[in-house]
């Protein structure tokens, strides 16, 4: 019989991306890039800008390739998957920039996150269940995405993330340009999409709040990880106090 401690712990990651090299044309991006994500948790990747974080989960969803490393989902390497099939196996990508088709209306946008035959089925629960969460989107279903203010476009972006059930959901940068009250509520819907037991991937660059809602985290500096843990001992890591948080340490008086 399995040992019951040895099983759990396996079954624990959903996702286990290992050294991952990933290059635009000559230029290589990623070197040797590995992390996890723990199911039912929030997991970020936090580094500064051009640092590989995008290029990172857009290799997870499928739409740029690893030239070495793999990718297991659940243990099943789904590494030459296409994007449409790991659409497929419920990954769901927030991409950055929200990426809505602003002539179309919050409710054909939501729709579009159900695009694959097999969740057709789900799409008019899959509808309800946004408006229960985001009754905002529910009022203004019929409004053009495009006409919508920049919190409403994220919340619309990240409820067709969710039509399609993800078992992994990946967030890049969802506070990107929001003002600050519509950060705070942007993070408000985050952390009440997790207590649903969603699996989260976030990549913030509000670092603050981002390892506020997150149980663990990575630090990329220039396509590697550099650092990680959990986001207690980020949050009181000097170098994450200094060079994300603005903190400085206190230096003692002579
Ligand atoms: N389409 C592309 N073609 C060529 N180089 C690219 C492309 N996209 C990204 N890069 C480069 O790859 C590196 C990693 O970029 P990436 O977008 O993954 O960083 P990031 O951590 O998401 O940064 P940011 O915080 O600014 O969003 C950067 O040096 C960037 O210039
Ligand atoms: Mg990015």
């Amino acid at each position: 019989m399995a040992e019951p401690q040895a099983e759990t712990k396996q079954n624990d990651k959903i996702l286990v991306a290992e050294g991952l090299e990933v290059s635009y044309g000559a230029t290589q991006v990623l070197w040797g890039v590995s992390f996890s994500v723990t199911r039912g948790k929030v997991t970020c990747m936090i580094g500064s800008n051009g640092a590989g974080k995008t290029t990172s989960l857009n290799t997870v969803a499928g739409m740029l390739r690893a030239k070495n490393g793999r990718l297991l989902l659940n243990g099943d390497d789904i590494t030459s998957l296409s994007p449409r099939d790991r659409v497929r196996r419920h990954i769901s990508l927030v991409p950055e920039g929200r990426q809505l088709w602003p002539g179309m209306s919050v409710e054909e946008n939501l729709l579009m996150g159900c695009f694959l035959r097999q969740f057709r089925p789900k799409a008019h629960p899959g509808l309800e269940r946004i408006y229960g969460l985001f009754p905002r989107l529910k009022e203004r279903r019929h409004q053009m995405a495009g006409t919508l203010s920049g919190g409403e476009q994220q919340m619309c972006a990240i409820g067709r993330g969710l039509m399609s059930e993800p078992q992994l959901l990946m967030l890049d940068e969802p506070s990107l340009g929001l003002a600050p009250r519509l950060v705070d509520e942007i993070f408000e819907f985050i952390t009440n999409i997790a207590r649903q037991g969603v699996t989260i991937l976030l990549v913030g660059q509000n670092v603050n709040y981002t390892l506020q809602i997150s149980h663990y985290g990575y630090v990329m500096e220039t396509g590697r990880i550099t650092l990680e843990g959990s986001t207690e001992m980020l949050m009181n890591n000097e170098f994450v106090r200094r060079a994300y948080l603005g903190i400085a340490e206190e230096t003692p008086s002579k």
